[in-house]
């Protein structure tokens, strides 16, 4: 069936490919364990999950403004500004369901076809997709494992130029779990500030981070705010991935056109959803840092793990939830390796090309899993190399 161009080049995305072929498995009888999915293992938290239904039960279920509640706005312009250390306006914000439509609809409101968006690669593989479907010119920037996954700053530089419209950046990151670091962001925010671009920070990871480190905004820049879509949410952060929550904050102009977009395609995001967020970042926070510690209990043994395996390599992610290691030691593709462990070992997880092109040589490991199963997989990975 023909399709339009800016639909074409769509792709799914690898986690729901491997999960659809690890559930394929199970329900043949195989026991698997799941390190492709990137979500938190946790359940919400109990006050979170508990705001979202007493919202329902009290009729907290009409629409709302596109953008959202002007309670959670608000809400979300303190929080956000006070960790980032900026001021931001409740205008400022729009809400969304998940952070990825605030991925999109900038990139929409921003890009013209022939425009080029600078992207990391591996990266988080709706970058491209909206890219494409904007009719911007994808160019993907690659990440070095040497330089802990942050851009690659020549290749940085030779690519940026007069067309270059948007730059998009992820810290920490999905894949890598690599954060940018100031210095870096000093050099992308002063080449965005030379050629006029926009940057795009998708932040989602922001509040996981590790050993006392922390993922700094462009935003926090001098002069950069003006020029910055941050992205975040709470499926990460609150464990709240099925609940559908995320903003977006940029300047009062671009957000009244994202605005426009969500009222003709989205409408707004579910009212109790917005309520249960409104706890979520009100509420108590002890609970992000227990979880945070606990990941950082299941980094720590998932990369010595890793480092023991023939053939790979791994550094110590700061952030998000992922191992990313160096596989190409084993001289097998990444795609076959991550089809052999799934198949033989009944362990699923992705191929790093998943993430785009340089991400070959890689695998992916989500850690939101208990440490028994991960002990186990690193174990039945190793029987079978
Ligand atoms: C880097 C990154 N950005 C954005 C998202 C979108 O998350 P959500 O739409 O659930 O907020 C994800 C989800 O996996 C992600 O890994």
């Amino acid at each position: 069936m023909p399709f339009t161009a800016r639909t074409r080049h769509l792709a799914p995305e690898g986690a729901y490919q491997v999960l659809a072929r690890a559930n394929q498995l199970e329900a043949a009888g195989r026991d698997i364990i799941h390190l492709e999915v990137g979500q938190p293992d946790f359940p919400t938290f109990e006050n979170v999950s508990r705001a979202g239904i007493e919202a329902i039960r009290s009729g907290k279920t009409r629409y709302t403004p596109p953008s959202g509640m002007p309670s959670l706005r608000e809400a979300i312009a303190e929080d956000a500004g006070r960790r980032r250390g900026i001021e931001i306006h409740p205008d400022e914000v729009v809400v969304s369901p998940g952070g990825k439509p605030n991925l999109f609809f900038p990139t929409l409101a921003l890009v013209e076809p022939g425009d080029e968006v600078i992207y990391p690669n591996p990266g988080f593989p709706t970058y491209e997709a909206m890219v494409q479907v904007a009719g911007g010119v994808p160019v993907p920037i690659p990440l070095l494992e040497e330089n802990q996954f942050s851009f690659d700053l020549d290749a940085f530089d030779a690519l940026i130029n007069e067309r270059t419209r948007l730059i998009v950046l992820n810290s920490p990151s999905n894949p890598t779990g690599g954060i940018i670091p100031p210095a870096d962001l000093e050099h992308i925010a002063s080449q965005a500030e030379r050629y006029g671009c926009w940057v795009m920070s998708d932040e989602l990871y922001t509040r996981i981070v590790y050993d006392g480190l922390q993922a700094l905004s462009i935003a926090s820049l001098p002069g950069m705010q003006e020029r910055t879509i941050i992205v975040d949410g709470f499926s990460k952060t609150y464990s709240m991935t099925g609940w559908r929550l995320g903003f977006g904050i940029m300047p009062k102009e671009l957000a009244a056109r994202v605005d426009l977009l969500l009222t003709h395609s989205i409408g707004a995001t579910a009212h109790f959803t917005q309520f249960a967020g409104l706890e979520a970042i009100t509420g108590p926070q002890e609970r992000v840092d227990v979880m945070v510690s606990e990941f950082q209990r299941r980094r720590d043994a998932i990369v010595d793990g890793l480092n023991d395996l023939p053939g790979f390599v791994c550094q110590k992610p700061q952030g998000a939830f992922y191992a990313f290691p160096n596989v190409t030691g084993t001289g097998i593709g990444s795609t076959e390796l991550a089809n052999r462990i799934l198949d033989e070992a009944g362990v699923a997880l992705l191929p790093g090309n998943s993430f785009g092109e340089y991400g070959e040589g890689y695998l992916r490991l989500s850690y939101a899993n208990s440490l028994e199963n991960i002990h186990k997989a690193l174990e039945r990975i190793k029987a079978i190399l």
